[in-house]
């Protein structure tokens, strides 16, 4: 049996599926999760998937009192994936103050308690979004960091920094800071997948709602950009191989193969695909059309962004292999089992 992990935000999206994965690799995985766009049936998916009920406890990390209590009780947590934040960028705008408490309070509260435990290692959810638009397109991990357009992208900055800076100071612990391109997709037996409260404000979860009716037409958000087809480009990565580097980048840090206390990975596939691209890859797969509409750009948009994920590939040894082609088929399996439950 390997080490014992605790996963912040495990009942959510990637967190999930990385619950998963690294009971898959033999870890001991306890999850916290304060439910807040979660629901805790996600424990059976993982139960049916990998024949493991992984510990789940209740619990918000703004809450340190309740967090000192969970490492008192559950002792011997080597390493922590930290997922565990507020992600709706427009939302952030909203409610800065929300976004700021939720995601720095909470590693915060995090770090402070990892030397008091003897926890060794900590992976940070991070996200592309710290590039901006990029000037050199694949973007590489020394690409500067560019001023963030919305609160939740600065929460993602500072989040870094404060990382960072922890490490310079000595503090007794190693990190890895994953920067996510756009994770996408379910797990391949649609036991889970992406659960979005009320509208969806990401792509793939309204292509899939539109498609089974529950929207009547999506919105593509601008076709004048500069690119091939004038909507603007991601990079859409499936979030089982997404979760996968996870597994590598704690078995990097608990086995201390680490060069530095602090590294930076890109996750990504490589391959930019665009808006349109995106509906005729679910249409060709599925064989199900998307009504859809161009739209007015939505505020705050990047026109193009994609990975160069070859420091991934190198130095964790970790390669997205899944297809957009095949990624955009299980995020519509998905939505039919939620049909199928009655949920959606
Ligand atoms: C954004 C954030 C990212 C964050 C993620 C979490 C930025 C630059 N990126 O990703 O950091 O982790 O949200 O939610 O802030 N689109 C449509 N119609 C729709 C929805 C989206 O055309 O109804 C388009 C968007 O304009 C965009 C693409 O689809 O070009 C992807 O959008 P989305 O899924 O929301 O992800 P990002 O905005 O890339």
């Amino acid at each position: 049996m390997k080490q014992k992990i605790l996963v912040t935000g495990g009942a959510g999206y990637i967190g999930s599926h990385t619950v998963v994965e690294l009971q898959n690799a033999g870890y001991e995985v306890i999850i916290i999760d304060n439910l807040s766009n979660s629901n805790a049936d996600v424990i059976d998916g993982i139960e049916k998937i990998t024949g493991i009920r992984p510990v789940f406890i209740k619990l918000d990390c703004n809450d340190k009192e309740a967090l000192n209590a969970l490492f008192a009780t559950h002792t011997g947590i080597k390493g922590i994936i930290h997922f565990a934040a507020s992600k709706a960028v427009g939302e952030s705008v909203h409610k800065p103050l929300e976004y700021y408490r939720n995601n720095i309070v909470t590693l915060l509260n995090l770090l402070d308690l990892m030397p008091v435990y003897g926890v060794d290692g900590i992976v940070f959810s991070s996200s592309c979004t710290v590039y901006g638009q990029p000037d050199i397109l694949p973007v590489t991990e020394d690409a500067p960091v560019k001023p963030a357009l919305s609160p939740y992208g600065n929460t993602k900055q500072i989040n870094e920094e404060i990382i960072r800076d922890a490490i310079h100071a000595g503090l007794p612990f190693k990190s890895i800071i994953l920067r996510y391109f756009n994770p996408i997709g379910a797990h391949s037996s649609a036991e889970i997948g992406e659960l979005p409260n009320g509208i969806p404000q990401n792509l793939v979860p309204f292509v899939t709602q539109t498609a089974m009716g529950i929207r009547s037409e999506l919105s593509v958000f601008g076709n004048d950009y500069d690119t091939p087809d004038g909507s603007c480009i991601r990079d859409y990565i499936h979030v089982v191989d997404l979760a996968k580097a996870h597994v590598v980048a704690m078995d990097r840090l608990l086995e201390n193969k680490s060069e530095d206390a602090l590294e930076t990975f890109n996750l990504g596939t490589g391959r930019g695909v665009s808006v349109l691209e995106l509906i005729e890859a679910f249409e060709k797969g599925t064989g199900v059309k998307v009504p859809y509409r161009i739209v007015g750009r939505r505020e705050g948009d990047i026109e193009k962004v994609w990975a160069n994920p070859e420091h991934a590939n190198k130095v964790l040894g970790w390669t997205a292999r899944e297809t957009v082609e095949d990624t955009i088929v299980t995020a519509w399996n998905w939505q039919k089992k939620l049909r199928e439950r009655g949920i959606q």
